[in-house]
């Protein structure tokens, strides 16, 4: 098959299968980092802009000199960007010319329940072939084409759309099925941070491939064993190449002044540690971070590191005057000791031009939600099933139509997780605020509105969250896609 499989432990203790590429992987920083395409409406009118995809197959480039077929947006990974505008009403509508059924969610939205990417409302393959929909599964599928509409009822933030095809996720986002998904609005856009070209979208993933340049995900080569790692794949697949914006281990030239990135994990289960390396002379901590997964912070926070877990997103300003003209920066991953330690380079040129951002201290105003007001305290123990190959919440395998909560549109609530490994936790239709974590307050990672929390082993956290808008069914999950796709996942309805 021209590729091997290995175990490893990444830097936090976590056992995963490390897939080992077959490929002969270049050096980094010889690509430049691409910027995803910025897909326009084709048409507007007073109240909404309507938006047109197709899913389909392509070969993709990613390694230099191989094509890999991938399944994609548009033909491109990551797919077309969208910005759309908080208050304004988008239609998106997604062809399917995959083989396969397909299931959009938009990560991070508040739309209601039919456009949400329930699992069980699929699009079925366009051209009438084979695959049907499994009938057990409740849910509305379509055939050929769906409308999804997104109101528009958020703030601005950086969202993106991915594939939620039930048990098979991991294995459709892996072959490309993922793009970025940017809301905008007017208090964002009249703050003094970088904008236009200054404001990057980095989307990081790890992959690996196959000597003839075919992605080597363990479900897509059939009756495939692993010697040694009997059923270890479900702990999450490790690739061994890190891909930002589709391009490996890639090159950004940067002037010295201040840049935005939206940096977004989409990759299956690896975390990343992200660190600069070498950090800024001044001695200064490198990072500021400005948003989250929901948007921008009340005032801006600084880290040294970041751990980003799947699925989450940090919006953070780098200032390259602070570094000497001609300096490579490398945006490293403390988390691995192999190659995936490695994620791209930032080459600082001698052009400093004037700067006229800033990072203002005061960002946004945002609610928070008080925990002391709380109407209903839930648990939810995320943990291997005793003794059963796969994953479960509340001992629960997901079961599409067993609901584990119950939810009034207007309540606040408190739900608390509790973990044997890493697990990040996702919650579908709106945003919440980590209110504690079992070892003290919230941490380092969990400021602003969030969708996605970094559930640590042995940890027990707890998160405010109120359902506002539309009643319907949604889900809840981990977002190592694996560990979804073995049963992480659960119903929750609001009414
Ligand atoms: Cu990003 Cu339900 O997922
Ligand atoms: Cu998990």
């Amino acid at each position: 098959t021209g590729f091997s499989f290995g175990r490893v432990l990444d830097g936090s203790g976590e056992p995963g299968v490390l897939v080992r590429s077959g490929a002969h992987l270049p050096p980094a920083f010889r690509r430049p980092l691409p910027i995803p395409p910025v897909l326009r409406p084709t048409r507007s009118d007073t109240a909404t802009d309507y938006y047109e995809i197709t899913q389909r197959a392509a070969d993709v480039e990613y390694l230099p000199g191989l094509r890999t077929p991938s399944w994609t947006y548009n033909g491109s990974f990551p797919g077309p960007t969208l910005i759309t505008r908080s208050g304004r009403r988008a239609v998106v509508t997604h062809r399917n010319e995959l083989p396969r059924p397909v299931v959009v969610h938009l990560h991070g939205g508040h739309m209601p329940a039919d456009s949400d990417g329930y699992p069980g409302d699929t699009i079925l393959p366009g051209d009438g072939s084979s695959v049907s929909h499994d009938m057990s599964v409740p849910g509305n599928p379509v055939v050929g084409s769906r409308d999804y509409v997104y109101p528009g009822k958020q703030r601005a933030a950086t969202l993106w759309y991915h594939d939620h095809s039930m048990g098979f996720t991991g294995a459709t986002v892996y072959r490309g099925l993922a793009g970025f998904h940017l809301v905008r609005d007017d208090e964002d856009d009249a703050l003094p941070l970088p904008k236009g070209d200054r404001d990057i979208p980095l989307m990081i993933t790890d992959r690996s491939f196959a000597a003839d340049g075919q992605f080597a995900y363990p479900s897509l080569a059939p009756n495939l064993t692993v010697p040694g790692v009997t059923d270890d794949h479900l702990n999450g697949v490790l690739g061994d190449v890190v891909l930002v914006n589709g391009a490996p281990w890639p090159a950004l030239p940067v002037d010295r002044q201040r840049y935005r990135f939206r940096i977004l994990n989409a990759s299956n289960c690896r975390r990343y540690g992200l660190r600069l390396d070498p950090p800024p002379p001044d001695g200064d901590p490198t990072f500021t971070q400005i948003g989250s997964d929901g948007g921008l912070l009340s005032r801006p926070l600084t880290h040294e590191s970041i751990d980003v877990a799947p699925a989450e997103r940090f919006d953070v300003v780098l200032d390259f005057a602070r570094y000497a003209p001609g300096t490579r920066v490398r945006l490293v991953n403390t988390l691995a000791t192999d190659r995936t330690g490695e994620v791209m380079c930032f080459d600082v040129s001698d052009r400093t031009p004037q700067d006229t951002t800033a990072i203002p201290d005061e960002l946004s105003s945002v609610e928070y939600l008080d925990p002391r007001q709380a109407v209903r305290t839930r648990e939810f123990l995320f943990q291997s099933q005793n003794g059963d190959p796969g994953w479960s919440i509340n001992g629960e395998p997901y079961t599409p139509g067993t609901v584990l909560a119950h939810s009034r549109l207007g309540d606040l609530e408190l739900w608390r997780f509790t973990s044997d490994v890493h697990h990040p936790v996702h919650v579908h239709l709106n945003h919440f605020q980590v209110t504690r974590r079992s070892n003290g307050g919230p941490g380092p990672y969990d400021a602003g509105w969030k969708d996605t929390v970094d559930l640590l082993p042995a940890q027990a956290m707890e998160v405010a969250i109120r359902f506002t808008d539309y009643p319907g069914r949604f889900v809840f999950h981990c977002h190592n896609l694996e560990h979804e796709d073995m049963g992480m996942m659960a119903d929750f309805t609001t009414i």
